[in-house]
């Protein structure tokens, strides 16, 4: 038998969080196959950046703030104004920080709740009205962690955070399944991204080596987007060969 995959060519993918890591590399593998993507995140240059080497035709930037509901209608909005339709939403938009919930500001902690859980819960808000209006159909890949099903002693304020997502998407999956919704919490150990430099690591960290790529969980992405529309995948989590699980 051979195995259908779908083909993604066209297909109109929002991401958040797209200037870099996971989100950026995601970005490229499906245009790459031909995908249309909507890229929101802060910083508008480096988003710019990012339009420039994929191609204004493959690509819009939306410089926008996830913890907004506003910014993410602009998101949403743009891909469909500029595509003309909208298949797909990867809500990755993130921040960690290492140390112990007593050695973080109130800000800092408030900013991760925003940005990590919040932020994928307007993402999702604004997008899915979108994909009923305009497919009748969609995916919601979220990217959360591994964090997000075990802890960790020295980030318990961003796994809680991790820990939300997989409970949103999980729910989400049982809410929108029968709209013709596929939710997927995609679940990586360590990538070395921006990201993962802190808690006494630092950028080309040699430990990095040992560690998950971008590229990886793209792949992983691509993946569940590509999967026959018979078949959802509800949890993908993944470790490099290197790393304990
Ligand atoms: N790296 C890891 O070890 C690891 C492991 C498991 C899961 N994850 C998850 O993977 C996701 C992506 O992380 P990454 O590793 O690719 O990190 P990254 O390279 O630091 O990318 C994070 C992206 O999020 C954007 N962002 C941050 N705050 C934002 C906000 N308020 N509004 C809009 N965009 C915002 C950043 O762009 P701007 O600064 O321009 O806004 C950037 O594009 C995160 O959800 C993270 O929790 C990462």
């Amino acid at each position: 038998m051979t195995y259908q995959l779908r083909d993604l060519k066209d297909t109109v993918v929002a991401i958040t969080g797209a200037t870099s890591g996971i989100g950026k590399a995601a970005a490229e593998q499906l245009v790459e196959l031909g995908a249309k993507v909507a890229l929101g995140a802060r910083d508008g240059d480096r988003l710019n950046g990012v339009v420039e080497q994929l191609g204004a035709d493959n690509a819009v930037a939306v410089p926008m703030d996830v913890r907004s509901v506003e910014d993410n209608q602009k998101l949403i909005d743009a891909a469909v104004s500029k595509f003309g339709k909208l298949d797909s939403i990867v809500p990755n938009a993130g921040i960690g920080m290492y140390g112990s919930i007593l050695d973080h500001t109130d800000d800092e902690l408030r900013r991760m709740m925003h940005t990590n859980y919040d932020g994928t819960v307007w993402t999702v808000r604004a997008g899915v009205p979108a994909m009923l209006k305009t497919t009748g159909a969609g995916d919601i890949v979220i990217v959360s962690s591994v964090a997000g099903f075990r802890g960790g002693g020295d980030e318990a304020v961003y796994a809680g955070t991790k820990f939300a997502q997989v409970g949103l998407a999980g729910s989400l999956d049982r809410e929108l399944r029968e709209k013709g919704i596929r939710v997927t919490a995609v679940c990586p150990a360590g990538v070395g991204t921006e990201f993962a430099v802190g808690a006494g690591r630092v950028d080309n960290d040699p430990r990095f080596a040992e560690w998950l790529v971008a590229d990886d969980v793209a792949y992983a992405i691509v993946t569940v987007l590509q999967q026959p529309r018979s078949v959802r995948t509800t949890v993908w989590q993944m470790w490099s060969m290197g790393q304990q699980s």
